[in-house]
């Protein structure tokens, strides 16, 4: 069957650039060492450089080529939300949490380092992540460094990711009505995909509407992104994602398919992707890059 990115030549063209290109950039932020705590920088190297899709990094650079911004600087940026991301999947598959084997078609972080190794890279993939935000490398304006500083921390935080994954902890116990679901999708996973675009729009220091139609782009996108994964989780294959499936079911989580059923969360999804979009006429042809990674969201098998 040809997959979606076969369809699209020129988008996997763009995907396979933006991958490569922050490979590069986390090697020279992540290189290997000697020091005797090398099993703590093997370990954030596993769980950063072992493949993955490198959608948030697409993310951001797209949405900073619509303002001109130096690549250098976007790719930095992309970066640092790649390190938050990676860190947030070594934790979430940990025993305590979704207790997952495989990542990325490869042995989890824990499963690999341990435990408490894996906790450890976590821990410093997260702080590593405001490290390069802060560098005067990243740009020349002090401004524009804590901007970003805090709209990440923002994404990342209590009312983001990590209040998301609380939630998703708790619906494994308790039943959750669909605006409930939503939000936790919203903070688990649109959090920091709306991060990607904002960091662009921060970086090209953008004006308010651009800022919103970015802003509500992602969210939508987001929120299709995790309705994808949960219906991947039921009918996707391991060869493709990389990850074991039937992992939410089994835990009893709550997700868009448990509550609507997979084709109910197939329509869901479509609609979130067209709005999605819409979302992007201000920016006219330029915002071409940016539905077409919508697209892929929506018709993805990894
Ligand atoms: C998986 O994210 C975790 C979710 C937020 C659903 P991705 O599907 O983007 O994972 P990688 O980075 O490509 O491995
Ligand atoms: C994880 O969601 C989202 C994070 C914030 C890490 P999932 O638990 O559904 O992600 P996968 O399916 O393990 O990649
Ligand atoms: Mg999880
Ligand atoms: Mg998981
Ligand atoms: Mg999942």
């Amino acid at each position: 069957m040809p997959s979606p990115r076969d369809a699209d030549p020129d988008l996997q063209i763009a995907m396979d650039d933006v991958a490569s290109s922050i490979n590069r950039t986390i090697e020279r932020l992540l290189p290997e060492t000697d020091l005797p705590e090398a099993p703590l920088y093997e370990a954030m190297r596993h769980g950063t450089l072992a493949g993955g899709k490198r959608l948030r990094p697409f993310l951001v650079i797209h949405s900073a080529n619509l303002f001109n911004v130096d690549t250098n600087r976007s790719r930095r940026v992309a970066a640092a939300l790649e390190f938050i991301h990676c860190y947030s999947l070594v934790h979430d598959d940990l025993p305590a949490m979704d207790d997952a084997a495989l990542r990325r078609g490869q042995p989890t972080v824990h499963k690999k380092y341990g435990e408490a190794t894996a906790i450890l890279a976590g821990d410093a993939l997260l702080t590593l992540a405001f490290e390069v935000l802060a560098d005067p490398e990243t740009h020349e304006d002090p401004r524009v460094r804590c901007e970003l500083v805090r709209a990440l921390a923002q994404a990342s935080g209590g009312h983001g990711m990590i209040g998301g994954q609380m939630l998703d902890l708790i619906g494994e116990q308790q039943e959750f009505d669909l605006g409930t679901i939503s939000r936790l999708q919203r903070m688990k996973t649109g959090k920091l995909m709306a991060f990607a675009c904002e960091a662009g729009a921060i970086l090209g220091k953008a004006g308010e509407p651009q800022r919103r139609a970015l802003c509500n782009y992602a969210h939508d996108l987001g929120l299709a992104f995790q309705v994808t994964d949960d219906i991947l989780d039921v009918e996707a294959d391991p060869q493709d994602t990389g990850k074991d499936t039937g992992k939410d079911e089994e835990a009893g989580k709550a997700t868009f398919v448990s509550t609507m059923g997979k084709e109910g969360a197939k329509e869901r999804a479509e609609m979130l992707i067209s709005q999605a979009k819409a979302h992007l006429h201000i920016f006219e042809g330029r915002g071409q890059k940016l539905k077409d990674l919508a697209d892929y969201v929506l018709e993805r098998r990894a």
